[in-house]
């Protein structure tokens, strides 16, 4: 009688664990399957048609629409806070060489203070490299309506002590990034048009500014008149995500293709004086009804003709290395330690570190880990 129990009980055991096991599997591969699919199709679509005409028809707003989407004349948001002659009274700012938005929201003082005193040093960038960079923070007004007037005054302290806040009178949230995007570049259209590259970066990466300065001194040596140029970390033969749990979930109304087209990842990246013009004209012309902004970024460009080039210093999620410092440019997901990376990457004691033999081998090894993943 016991045993017989016993074996009852062992069989709904494994009976069970053996539904429990299908069933994961089942759930996963269906996600891993989407994912996975989803993906090699929109990859074959980039790669065998990379036609992306729907775009235009789709997107398109008629000119004669009341559809307003110029923010920084005050058309659609008031600008809160500004800077008008940030790049030179009068518009002229012929010199500025990098206008640096940073993505910054009301509640970030702490990363702004950490950009101001590090890679966003515009007296040190001037002073070691004789460049002009602008570096301003753009934000939008704090979503909860309850702090939002003490948030403000923060901000207003804050802005007369530095002198370098953007604000516009839109909620800062995530599914506003959209217009925060357009804000970037109605700003430099009206306020720093001049400026020959212009970068627009999140406010918990590094920027090596530096090398990038370097970088982008040599793009303009090596080529006359610095034209259709957007480099950053590119994404190609995107899907939308269509699991409606995600962040970045886009639905069949507002995307009902398998691609998008090429962009360059939000974290980091860095357009030609052109480019920008028409990235703002573009942002004229077309709905804004994609919230993700990189990717809104993307149709913009391709609409405009423009695509991105790819640039493997434009690193991925916290690959800041000591065997990468030599050329890298950003690397993402540094909140706290942004003093400390900026320290290291501007002392020559951890270069010589890495000169013998078995640490080139050892650094060649790791560059290209961090370069092929
Ligand atoms: C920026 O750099 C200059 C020159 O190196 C330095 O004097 C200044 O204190 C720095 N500013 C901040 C906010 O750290
Ligand atoms: C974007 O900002 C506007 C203006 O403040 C607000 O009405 C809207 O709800 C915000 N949208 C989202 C999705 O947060």
């Amino acid at each position: 009688m016991l045993y017989i129990r016993r074996v009852h009980k062992w069989k709904c055991t494994r009976l069970l664990s053996i539904a429990v096991v299908l069933y994961t599997v089942m759930v996963c591969w269906e996600d891993l399957d989407h994912h996975v699919l989803s993906h090699v199709k929109s990859y074959t679509y980039r790669s065998l048609v990379n036609k992306y005409d729907f775009l235009r028809s789709s997107f398109h707003v008629a000119p004669n629409s009341n559809h307003q989407n110029d923010g920084v004349d005050g058309e659609k948001y008031q600008l809160l806070i500004n800077h008008p002659d940030k790049c030179g009274s009068g518009g002229d700012g012929d010199n500025v060489f990098l206008l640096l938005f940073v993505k910054s929201s009301p509640q970030n003082l702490e990363p702004r203070q950490a950009i101001r005193e590090t890679w966003g040093n515009e007296t040190y960038l001037w002073s070691e490299l004789k460049v002009n960079v602008r570096v301003v923070f753009v934000l939008g007004v704090d979503p909860d309506s309850r702090q939002r007037s003490q948030v403000q005054t923060a901000l207003l302290l804050e802005d007369k002590a530095h002198g370098d806040l953007i604000q516009q009178n839109f909620d800062d949230t995530f599914h506003n990034l959209t217009a925060k995007l357009m804000l970037q570049f109605q700003w430099f259209y009206h306020y720093c048009p001049k400026a020959l590259f212009v970068m627009s970066a999140d406010d918990d990466i590094f920027v090596h500014t530096p090398n990038l300065i370097r970088y982008l001194q040599q793009v303009v040596r090596s080529d006359t008149g610095v034209t259709d140029f957007w480099v950053g970390h590119v994404h190609s033969g995107s899907p939308p995500n269509r699991r409606m749990k995600s962040k970045y979930y886009v639905s069949r109304d507002v995307y009902p293709w398998i691609s998008y087209p090429d962009y360059t990842a939000g974290a980091g990246f860095v357009v030609s004086n052109d480019v920008s013009k028409k990235i703002y004209q573009a942002t004229l012309m077309l709905k804004p009804s994609i919230y993700i902004d990189d990717v809104f970024m993307g149709i913009c460009a391709h609409i405009m003709g423009v695509s991105p080039q790819k640039n493997a210093y434009f690193l991925g999620e916290g690959k800041a290395h000591p065997c990468i410092y030599d050329d890298m440019i950003t690397s993402h997901g540094h909140t706290k330690d942004m003093h400390a990376l900026w320290e290291t990457v501007a002392d020559p004691a951890v270069y010589s570190m890495y000169q013998g033999f078995f640490e080139i081998v050892y650094c060649t090894a790791i560059r290209m880990i961090l370069l092929i993943w």
